[in-house]
Formats: C-alpha cells, structure tokens, sequence
C-alpha cells in the first residue's frame, strides 16, 4: 500500500512559539514516528514575502530559527523531507495555472485572508500576491499530491480553496492529475494557547509568546510574570482558576492531573500563592522545553549543516513538484516539445 503523503508548513517571520508546539509541531513529530506517512515540511518564505516585500532579512534570519525550532523538538530530515518553497520553482508555476481558475470574488471572501487584510490595516493598499495566497497555497499542497494537510484551523479556507482548484483542474484538463487534501486539525477543545497575559492568541506581535528558543531565565520571568487572578490579592483569598493562565497552562502542559485538580482545589479554597503556583507551572515547563532548548543549541553550533540539511530537502521536494509539474503541463497541452 502507498503511504498517505502529508503537508504542511510554516511562514519564516519570527521563532516558533509553545503555542506553535502544542498546535501544531507536537502532533507533527508524532505522525512522522508512527512511519505511516510520507511527510513533507515546507518553509514557507515565499509566503512570509507577500506581506514582508521591503523586508526579506527578516525573512532569511527566520529562516534558520524556524530550522533550528523544528529539528530541536524532534522533526527529522531522516524521516520527513523539510525544504524551503523559494527553492521549488515549480510551485511558482503551478500557482500561475491555477490563478485562472479562481476569481477575485471568490478570493474577496477568503475569511481568514480577511482578518489579516483588517489586522494589517492593508484596506484598498494589498500586495496582489498577499491577496492570492491561498492560490499558491493550492500550489504546495497539490504539488506534492498531499492528501493530508495538517494546520490550524484558521487554515480550512486554504484547504477549501485547494479542493476548489483541485476540483476546476481535474474537470476542465480531462484528468485525474490533482488530488483533493483533506485537513487534519487540532482536536476540539485543544484550543489554542492563550498568551502570557491572558489574551485570546499567543503571538509574537503581542509581546505574549514563549520561545522554543528561550533561555531558563527568561522562561521564568515570563512565568513570573503570567496573567492570573487580579483579585487574588492575599495568600489566603480564595482564588479563581478560570482564565487564569497558569492553572490554563498546567491542564495543558502538567501530565500530573491529580495534582492539578488539588492545586486547582486548593486555590479556589484559598491559601495557595501565586507565586508558588507560578514556580511550580516553571518547573514543569522547564521539564518540557529544556530538553528541546538544549538539543537546539546542539543544532545551533553547526549553521552551514542546517542549510545543507535544507538543501538535501529542498532537492528532494523539487523532484516530486518538478514530476508533478510535468503531468500538469502535459493536461493543460503546453508540453508542445515533449
Ligand atoms: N499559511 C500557513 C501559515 O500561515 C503556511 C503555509 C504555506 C502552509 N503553505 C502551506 C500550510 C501549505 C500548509 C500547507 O501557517
């Protein structure tokens, strides 16, 4: 039996969050251990430029944190192929064909491209290839004939969008050649990480966020600093566990349950500090992400490896999407030499 083909993929505009973990990167690194797929992981730079065009040193000093973040938590070149979209000249291609099958209108009501059109407060002023992301986004998805793409899901509209084209291509070129993804999300009720300060989104244009990168004390100090009950004055005060991010972050993060339901007793009975609790949710973060920060400084000794590792990647991607590209040609009939 042919394995199932994943992928996914990440824009190069800063380091990975532990929101970025819990979402997303987590649940990778195990379907790349089951064996059971063939993974592909795709830096998206191309992507990062459509909104970052007077700005691309962002782009390429992200580049490389993005590859440290995804070898340190256990993504491996040995097991998935990891490459960086400007290397794949066919998927610039493929975007090209598949731009005439969508219409403006049909991208206007892209919701997610919506919120970050009113986020970045573009209004009439935005870049046209920021406006047809997600057709380039059927581009990486199809080019490897994924049928499994995992994301967020403020991706759905992409994974949507992809069906759409994928549909218009195999039914006016005659042809079988695209295959339709399906998205695989985060379960419900996993949520998403909440922010330092209590806010909804962990990010790093809030100034909320927890590298992957991070060094022990700052770990702490962000920790330290965490959102919790503003009215849990006293030690002795009974305090409230809803919305107060570190009782949030040990249901997520502590595999203790037991003691996190008594800590969560003893709080709302009152008597335990804030800074008790906080000291005890940076252990058990220390426990999680020191092994990952450690073994990314490992990685971090040896840059040029990390861009050979990418390269490797990237030439392996490029024969898949060049292959593909082929069959595209060939449907569409503008294969006139061959
Ligand atoms: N849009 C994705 C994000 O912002 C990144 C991405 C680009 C992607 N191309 C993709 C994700 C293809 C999945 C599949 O995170």
């Amino acid at each position: 039996m042919t394995k199932e083909i994943i992928l996914t993929g990440d824009r190069p505009t800063g380091k990975l969050h532990i929101g970025h973990y819990i979402g997303s990167l987590k649940n990778r690194v195990e379907m790349q251990n089951s064996g059971k797929y063939d993974t592909f992981i795709m830096i998206a730079d191309q992507q990062a430029l459509t909104d970052n065009a007077r700005d691309p040193e962002k782009i390429k000093n992200s580049l490389i944190e993005v590859a440290l973040d995804y070898l340190a938590v256990g993504l491996d070149p040995a097991k998935s192929t990891i490459f960086v979209q400007s290397q794949i000249p066919a998927l610039a291609e493929l975007n090209l064909y598949y731009l005439n099958l969508v219409t403006v209108s049909r991208l206007e009501r892209n919701p997610t491209v919506k919120a970050e059109i009113a986020q970045k407060n573009f209004e009439r002023s935005i870049p046209a290839g920021f406006f047809t992301y997600p057709v380039s986004q059927a581009a990486d998805i199809t080019a490897f004939k994924a049928n499994l793409v995992p994301v967020g899901d403020d991706q759905e509209p992409m994974l949507e969008q992809t069906r759409e084209i994928v549909r218009s291509f195999n039914s006016i070129y005659g042809k079988e050649v695209l295959v339709e993804p399906q998205g695989v999300f985060p379960p419900k009720g996993s949520g998403r990480l909440p922010g330092l300060d209590g806010n909804a989104k962990m990010s790093k244009s809030l100034g909320n966020a927890i590298y992957l990168a991070d060094d022990a004390d700052t770990l702490k100090k962000k920790v330290m600093s965490m959102y919790t009950d503003p009215n849990h004055i006293h030690i002795e005060d009974p305090g409230q566990i809803e919305g107060n991010m570190v009782f949030t972050y040990l249901d997520i993060f502590d595999s203790d349950k037991q003691k996190v339901v008594e800590l969560k007793e003893h709080y709302q009975t009152g008597g335990l500090g804030d800074v008790k609790i906080k000291r005890y949710l940076n252990e058990v973060l220390e426990a999680k992400l020191g092994p990952i920060r450690e073994r990314r400084a490992e990685f971090a000794k040896d840059i040029p490896a990390v861009y050979d590792m990418l390269k490797a990647g990237s030439q392996k991607a490029n024969e898949v999407a060049e292959q593909t590209l082929a069959e595209v040609r060939a449907a569409i009939g503008v294969n006139y030499f061959d």
